[in-house]
């Protein structure tokens, strides 16, 4: 058995909550494998919005197990607050969310570093989700963390080793924080967490596979917030592509399926740093009015523009995606044309391959298509497309290579397109 993979081809926020969730029905488990709290998944059905931060968006359907993988990393105190939330809600968590051993705890004194390491950088700043991801990974990777399975065996000894040398840290830049509240308030939510079932995820997944069960990689971020190939350094500090759900879960190459990447029928991103094709104009505006384009965690007003075909066939690449999703598809419906953004002018010179440096003389070179002007919010299926829309997607599927499968036209659960069954 392949597990399938579902991730974020832009900068994060495409909407793979919403999938996840609707794609749940069809495995028996969904894993996160990488980000943490800055990840803000919204899901609606019900009449009822639910935003996820660490758990997985499989949560919602009957009887899937979800998996924190290792490579995610972990708030016990914002852990807590959103399982709490779910089980107020009826959610069964306790017996269908498992946390692997090897996840990575985030600790008050992680955050803290964050907002000194942002404040030090000025105007240089990434604009991070301020949840002390970046230090907590550095960690990891300085081979200094404390991890999920550390609850049960040392604990103490190593919390107080990590956190003498986070205060010291946090001094040399100029901070003397108290922590006294928000270290008992960390340290009553380790308590919490131990309520959970913790096991060796990446043993647990691969039995799942022998066993024939089917799974579902739930990426967090977009491709082009990737540690590695993102829009350096303005990135998160994990691997966001798809080679991150085999570091992440622990599943070997060969044992990749589907690759699902989400993408929106436009693009925006959140926080500083380089992005061709934002628009500064009230068109610009006008998507992110129609789009509620707002952080879900942070609540900052997202960055809007047109669709970037050169970063989206770049990613797709790098991810070995083999279906495409389209979401807020309904947000253009009230557009006289679209444009999509085909290749880049750099220094007079046209290109089609995305370039190392993308903060400096891109100019993007747009494709102009007639609008829909019709509200799809409604549709059932794809045969009720307008022309309009339709030619768009015939063009985005030339242009990318790579089928669009599913289309969403609305947040609602039920605003979701299966193309195989419409074509
Ligand atoms: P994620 O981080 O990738 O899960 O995406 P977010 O939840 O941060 O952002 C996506 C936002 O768009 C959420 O508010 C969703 O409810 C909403 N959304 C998802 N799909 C659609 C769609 O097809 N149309 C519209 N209008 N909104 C959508
Ligand atoms: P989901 O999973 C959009 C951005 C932040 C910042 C950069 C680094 O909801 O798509 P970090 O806190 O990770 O150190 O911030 O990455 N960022 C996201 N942008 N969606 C996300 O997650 C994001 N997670 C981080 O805005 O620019
Ligand atoms: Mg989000």
């Amino acid at each position: 058995m392949k597990v399938d993979v579902l991730l974020g081809l832009q900068w994060g926020d495409e909407g793979k909550g919403k999938v996840v969730d609707v794609l749940t029905p069809r495995y028996d488990i969904v894993a996160r494998f990488q980000g943490g709290p800055n990840a803000g998944h919204t899901l609606e059905f019900e009449g009822k919005k639910y935003v996820l931060r660490s758990i997985p968006s499989g949560i919602f359907q009957h009887g899937q197990i979800n998996i924190i993988g290792n490579g995610v990393v972990l708030d016990p105190v914002l852990f807590a607050e959103e399982a709490e939330a779910l089980i107020s809600n009826g959610i069964d968590l306790k017996h269908t969310l498992k946390i692997s051993k090897k996840a990575h705890l985030i600790m008050p004194t992680h955050r803290l570093l964050d907002a000194a390491q942002e404040k030090l950088k000025g105007d240089s700043k990434i604009g991070t989700t301020g949840k002390g991801i970046g230090p907590t990974y550095t960690d990891k990777i300085g081979r200094n963390g404390l991890r999920v399975g550390d609850i049960f065996h040392g604990f103490d000894e190593r919390y107080k080793a990590a956190k003498m040398r986070h205060i010291n840290l946090l001094n040399a830049l100029g901070e003397t924080p108290d922590i006294t509240e928000i270290e008992k308030k960390w340290l009553e939510a380790i308590e919490y967490l131990k309520q959970y079932e913790i096991i060796d995820s990446e043993i647990v997944v691969n039995r799942y596979l022998t066993e024939g069960k089917k799974i579902l990689c739930e990426g967090a971020q977009g491709s082009m917030l990737d540690v590695d190939f993102g829009s350096y350094p303005f990135v998160t500090s994990s691997n966001t592509v798809c080679a991150g759900a085999c570091t992440g879960l622990g599943i070997a190459p060969n044992k990749i399926g589907e690759v699902y990447g989400i993408f929106k029928a436009y693009c925006t991103r959140v926080g500083s740093g380089p992005f061709p094709t934002e628009l500064h104009d009230e068109i610009g505006a006008k998507i992110r009015d129609i789009g509620h384009e707002y952080g879900a965690v942070t609540g900052r007003e997202r960055r809007c523009g047109w669709i970037d075909l050169v970063a989206l066939r770049y990613t797709i690449m790098l991810n070995g995606v083999t279906q495409l999703i389209m979401m807020k598809s309904d947000v253009l419906d009230g557009f006289k044309t679209v444009k999509a953004c085909n290749a880049y002018r750099i220094n007079g010179t046209v290109t089609k391959d995305f370039p190392y440096d993308i903060e400096h003389d891109i100019e993007p070179i747009y494709d102009e298509m007639e609008g829909w002007n019709v509200d799809m919010t409604s549709m059932t299926s794809a045969e009720q497309f307008p022309e309009q829309f339709k030619n768009y997607i015939a063009y985005l599927e030339q242009e990318l290579n790579v089928p669009i499968t599913i289309v969403s036209v609305g947040p609602d659960r039920m605003q979701t397109i299966d193309m195989r069954n419409n074509k």
